[in-house]
């Protein structure tokens, strides 16, 4: 084959082109005497990493990172719903199938976004991840995607108001039959376990109650009739439960609690085998549309890279506030999973590393008691987000949990006087403060 020199020179660009992504240097020899191109590439980036063992906190920093030719340090935020092809065979082929690292549009993926989901999929032991706008968005889509008319769902029934909506009543709406079991009752599973139970859903931590499911006793239950366990394990946190390694096949995050950690940005994550992933949940989401902005990819990337010292943190305060006010006398009941009379210490002890960072109360007094208590606080701040650098009560049964009946709340453990407060990041005696003087107008 006989090139003229231009032609040649442009071939050799082309490849500079092709390759510099995935290099660190390149250079194409291409003169008129040159019969050959030779183009020498220096592998960077994910290429060079090998993250196997690597401890969570280094994953938490440096996995998933996919660097521009520009080779910045920060991770780039590729703010764009599309993505330019050279061809129009490069177009078609892209269409027909996109390889790693090619994009087609952002409802499908996006770089950030790309960098997010492998970094919290690294953190997980996961084999793949796909973000989501939200975590509603993630739980439904998980479930809806891997469900279909004729099906039968198992789930714990303390579940988040949301999570509840979506079991109990789209589901079924659309011809899947959910039994609600009690999640802690491993024989309640058993019982409720049919030839046709495709999923069993759950949250690791009940919300606002704190209660402990085993997952490894419930994914074995599952497993035996070929269910899917899928587990919302915001409450448990990415840094203190690994619920993969318990035995869930499918763990979803809420990346608006401690992901982002600061409160700025909605966004969840689904995690799970690649071809459960890519040959299941991907066709659904990027087809029906919640996909996660690359703006809030780049928010969710930099609250990983401090996520773990931020639960570390609020683990440690939520354990002083523990040690400090468990025997209040204005208060019924302190619960958090490692306190010394939570009923599943042993349990939690086993799943967890650290306690997490939500304590409930029930304060004397029913609604006017823990209203008392909540308009007493100067520092905690009343709002229904969790994980957030700033500490946060919650009234559920008039809010988040406003929408069930008074006996479902009731049999839910949700009493009138219950508050669930997100421990932040504040100092541990400034909280202990706080909270002491607005429990004396309790
Ligand atoms: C346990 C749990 N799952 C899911 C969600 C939904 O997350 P998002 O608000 O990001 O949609 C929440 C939110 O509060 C939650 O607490």
């Amino acid at each position: 084959m006989h090139f003229k020199y231009e032609e040649f020179e442009a071939i050799c660009n082309r490849i500079v082109g092709l390759v510099k992504y995935a290099a660190k240097e390149v250079w194409a020899i291409s003169d008129p005497d040159c019969v050959s191109v030779g183009v020498f590439y220096w592998a960077r980036g994910p290429e060079r990493m090998n993250m196997d063992n690597w401890k969570p906190k280094t994953k938490l920093v440096h996995a998933g990172i996919k660097r521009s030719q520009y080779n910045e340090l920060s991770e780039a935020i590729f703010l764009t719903q599309g993505f330019a092809y050279d061809t129009a065979e490069q177009a078609e082929a892209r269409f027909i199938k996109a390889a790693q690292d090619e994009y087609v549009y952002a409802r499908y993926g996006n770089p950030t976004v790309r960098m997010f989901e492998e970094r919290i999929a690294a953190l997980e032991g996961a084999e793949d991840a796909f973000a989501t706008a939200s975590g509603m968005a993630a739980v439904s889509g998980a479930l809806f995607s891997m469900l279909r008319a004729g099906d039968h769902v198992v789930s714990a029934k303390a579940l988040f108001g949301s999570c509840l909506f979506v079991l109990e009543d789209i589901l079924q709406r659309w011809g899947i039959e959910v039994t609600f079991v009690e999640g802690t009752d491993l024989d309640a599973w058993r019982a409720a376990m049919r030839p046709n139970t495709k999923v069993a859903f759950l949250e690791a931590l009940s919300n606002p109650t704190l209660e402990v499911i085993d997952i490894t006793g419930v994914s074995k239950i599952a497993h035996a009739v070929g269910a899917t366990v899928v587990v919302d394990n915001v409450f448990a946190t990415p840094v203190f439960q690994r619920s993969m390694e318990l035995g869930a096949d499918v763990v979803i995050y809420s990346a608006t609690k401690h992901i982002d950690g600061q409160g700025r940005c909605l966004g969840g994550v689904v995690l799970g085998t690649k071809e459960y992933i890519r040959n299941t949940f991907e066709p659904f989401n990027k087809h029906t549309g919640p996909a996660m902005s690359p703006f809030t990819a780049w928010v969710m990337l930099k609250g990983l890279e401090t996520i773990a010292l931020r639960c570390e943190a609020q683990a440690a305060t939520c354990e002083t506030l523990v040690n400090a006010l468990s025997d209040h006398p204005k208060l019924e009941r302190l619960i958090y999973p490692f306190a010394p009379d939570h009923p599943q210490l042993e349990l939690a002890k086993r799943q967890m590393t650290k306690g997490g960072t939500v304590i409930t109360l029930i304060i004397k007094g029913g609604k006017d008691g823990a209203f008392r208590f909540i308009n007493g606080l100067d520092i905690v701040t009343i709002s229904n987000n969790l994980g957030d650098a700033k500490s946060i009560i919650t009234h559920p049964a008039t809010t988040t949990h406003q929408r069930l009946t008074a006996d479902n709340r009731a049999a839910l453990g949700i009493s009138d006087g219950l508050v669930r407060i997100s421990i932040g990041l504040e100092d541990a005696q400034d909280l202990l403060d706080d909270m002491t003087q607005a429990l004396e107008s309790v």
